[in-house]
């Protein structure tokens, strides 16, 4: 509609001299004639000059006083014809209204100031709404008035930017319709070759990028790795997923015909199919006491076979980096360390709401000599408790590469009872020993999926709303921080 009056307009006109003018005059809104104007101008229906002129709009201040009359004809209007006393009059108006008031009702010489404030006038014209509503209907005020109202702050200076507008170098009286895209119809049809294409705007913006947005699984590691750093927590180096079965359960003292070690538990890789290297005399000592025993244990009694240590796997927990990072420090001069890792681990496991076959482990442990299953539980209660679980129970387990072994049980409020969390334990001298650590070096260790936390922090209930290709990603965006041992 603006469209067609402007282009209409200067079909038999030289130019559109003033666009605020053309807008009032015909009913339109200003913005809308603008937004026109500067769209023709781009396509060059029309050649633009910028008007800029200053106008005055009212302060908040001004509003009230258009609507309600200025102070001074409030207070002159509270006035009764008899007179009032100042204390009076001073309690019938509010204190802004009054002291303003007054000053300017004096100034106007409206009223006698004895010891009654009496009206001089009968009447008054409250010259200073008449204004402030001239100016709210877009009118032209007097340079006077204009000055008077600057000063009391009732106005204030705005400029008013429009355009003047005459025909253009493509001019016409209706804008041709520009095609922004080839379509099948026009090639179907032949009319491509007439139609007129709008340019490419490079300059454009592109959309927006979307942010970077952490995965709740990284937001809670991230806590968990505080947690561990500021128990003096070393990482250790998990990135290796592919492990020998060597590492993963024969260090570990668990026997080759363990359940685990099966396949339905167990990935094996197909190629590269076994490991090229393991350390000799260390297999060999593993060997020994797999089959024989020693360090005061009897081993299992079997034979043990190095083609099965040698298979390769999807390493099925993080006890795997453990055990050749104290392999390692069994190595050098006996030193005291703790060490931690959270990364991903692999289990054959049948799929259901609260398993995949790869999940993340948390794992901990503490290496120094002479500790007991009293500083495994301290050092559990220590974790937890900055995990804000301090309420913890702990029950009797197995594990091959442990003893004692426990559970660890928190008490849920939200569920009110009791959940297992994670498992723990004293590293068997079967393991400790052969890697050559020296006979008084005890090491405790503890374990937990980052997943479970993960859930009840996140209160997602199906583990594939969580991970994998069905996570809806809006969850990404939208999941709040991690703050954990925050009730
Ligand atoms: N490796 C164990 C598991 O997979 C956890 C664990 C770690 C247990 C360390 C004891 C000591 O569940």
């Amino acid at each position: 509609m603006e469209e067609e009056t402007i282009l209409s307009y200067l079909e038999s006109h030289e130019e559109i001299a003033d666009s605020g003018q053309f807008a009032a005059e015909r009913g339109l809104d200003h913005d809308k004639v603008v937004n026109v104007i500067k769209s023709l101008h781009g396509y060059r229906y029309i050649d633009v000059q910028d008007i800029k002129r200053e106008t005055w709009v009212l302060t908040e201040e001004g509003h009230t006083y258009a609507v309600a009359g200025s102070p001074e004809m409030q207070l002159f209007l509270a006035i009764p014809p008899e007179g009032i006393s100042r204390e009076e009059l001073q309690k019938k108006l509010d204190p802004a209204i009054f002291k303003i008031g007054s000053s300017q009702a004096a100034k106007n010489k409206w009223l006698d100031m004895g010891k009654q404030i009496s009206r001089k006038v009968q009447h008054a014209e409250d010259r200073v709404k008449n204004v402030l509503v001239q100016i709210k209907d877009g009118k032209d005020p007097e340079a006077e008035d204009v000055k008077a109202l600057k000063t009391r702050k009732l106005i204030a200076p705005q400029i008013w930017k429009g355009y003047s507008v005459k025909k253009g170098p493509n001019y016409a009286p209706k804008r041709k319709k520009v095609a922004t895209d080839l379509t099948r119809e026009n090639m179907q049809r032949g009319d491509w070759k007439d139609l007129e294409f709008k340019e490419y705007n490079f300059c454009a913006k592109g959309q927006p990028a979307e942010g970077g947005h952490l995965h709740p699984l990284l937001k809670v590691s991230q806590q968990l790795k505080m947690i561990f750093l500021q128990m003096g927590f070393e990482e250790m180096p998990t990135n290796n997923f592919v492990e020998s079965s060597f590492w993963n359960f024969d260090a570990l003292f668990q026997p080759q015909q363990h359940p685990a070690r099966d396949s339905h538990d167990t990935f094996f890789l197909r190629a590269p199919s076994t490991t090229k290297q393991l350390p000799e005399d260390y297999v060999e000592r593993v060997k020994e006491i797999h089959e024989s025993g020693g360090y005061g244990s009897r081993g299992y009694a079997y034979e043990w076979r190095r083609d099965e240590a040698n298979k390769n796997l999807l390493r099925t927990h993080t006890t795997a980096v453990s055990s050749r990072m104290l392999y390692l420090l069994a190595r050098n001069p006996f030193q005291s360390k703790k060490y931690f890792s959270i990364d991903r681990v692999f289990r054959n496991e049948a799929v259901d709401r609260t398993h995949l076959a790869e999940f993340h482990q948390i794992e901990g442990l503490v290496c120094d000599r002479g500790l007991t299953l009293g500083d495994l539980i301290g050092v559990l209660h220590d974790f937890f408790s900055r995990l804000g679980m301090s309420n913890l129970r702990f029950k009797p387990a197995y594990n091959p590469y442990t003893e004692p072994s426990m559970e660890i049980f928190s008490y849920h409020e939200g569920f009110k009872k009791w959940v297992e969390i994670g498992n723990s334990g004293m590293f068997r001298p079967e393991m400790l020993r052969p890697m050559g650590l020296p006979e008084d070096v005890r090491v405790i260790a503890w374990g937990l999926s980052l997943e479970r936390p993960t859930m009840i922090l996140y209160g997602i209930d199906n583990i594939r709303d969580l991970f994998g290709h069905k996570v809806d990603l809006g969850l990404i965006k939208r999941n709040p921080i991690c703050r954990l041992g925050i009730a």
